[in-house]
């Protein structure tokens, strides 16, 4: 046992020589945390969505992104590609991360259901409880300073509310240690372009904290 003790106290000095926890907390290391989150959960059949999708919708953008956006779950034109936010809401979204001076590449954007819903319904409970680990494991790794959390599903889910979008979104709130903005989702501000002024308020709340 002893000798097996020594055995493990060489490698751990040889790996800290060799950087190793350099590594882990270094960007190449957040990236390499962040892809191998991707391998694992790109081949999730926890749930009975896993049958019906066409890709499974991981998430993109910049791992060291200090805003992160997390929808609801992909729409079709976001299983057809296997990226989020890529139909309509999607242009949408795009505008206004443009509007805020930055690029898609600069921020992370994610959804809490990794799987496209049947017909767009709602996500069910179990769904959900199979799927946010991984949203979770995501936050871990990107490490966002704000969360912005698009629509009233994303956002109570989050924060584990029933409260109502309208008087969530527009005051800042906390997941764990990250601060969280909830605002209206892009595909109800297509539907209701009159409160695209009540999210370019939060988004300049969201451009003041960062
Ligand atoms: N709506 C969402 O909530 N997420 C997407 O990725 C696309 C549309």
């Amino acid at each position: 046992m002893r000798k097996i003790m020594q055995v493990f106290r060489n490698y751990l000095e040889a790996e800290r020589e060799g950087g190793v926890f350099e590594f882990l907390f270094s960007s190449k290391g957040k990236a390499a945390g962040l892809s191998l989150l991707k391998n694992k959960v790109m081949g999730c059949r926890k749930c009975q969505l896993a049958k019906s999708r066409n890709n499974l919708v991981f998430g993109e953008g910049n791992m060291k992104a200090r805003l992160m956006f997390v929808g609801e779950a992909p729409g079709r034109e976001e299983d057809r590609l296997g990226r989020p936010f890529v139909g309509e809401a999607g242009t949408l979204l795009t505008k206004i991360i443009e509007a805020m001076g930055m690029k898609r590449e600069d921020v992370y954007i994610c959804n809490i259901l990794k799987c496209r819903p049947p017909q767009n319904r709602n996500p069910m409970p179990e769904e959900i409880s199979e799927c946010i680990g991984h949203l979770y494991a995501q936050i871990e790794c990107v490490k966002p300073k704000v969360i912005c959390g698009l629509g009233k599903f994303a956002s109570q889910t989050l924060l584990n509310t029933t409260t109502s979008i309208t008087k969530l979104r527009g005051n800042w709130h906390r997941f764990k240690d990250i601060d969280l903005m909830p605002t209206y989702h892009p595909a109800y501000l297509l539907r209701n372009p009159r409160d695209k002024k009540l999210v370019w308020q939060d988004m300049k709340k969201i451009m003041e904290k960062l």
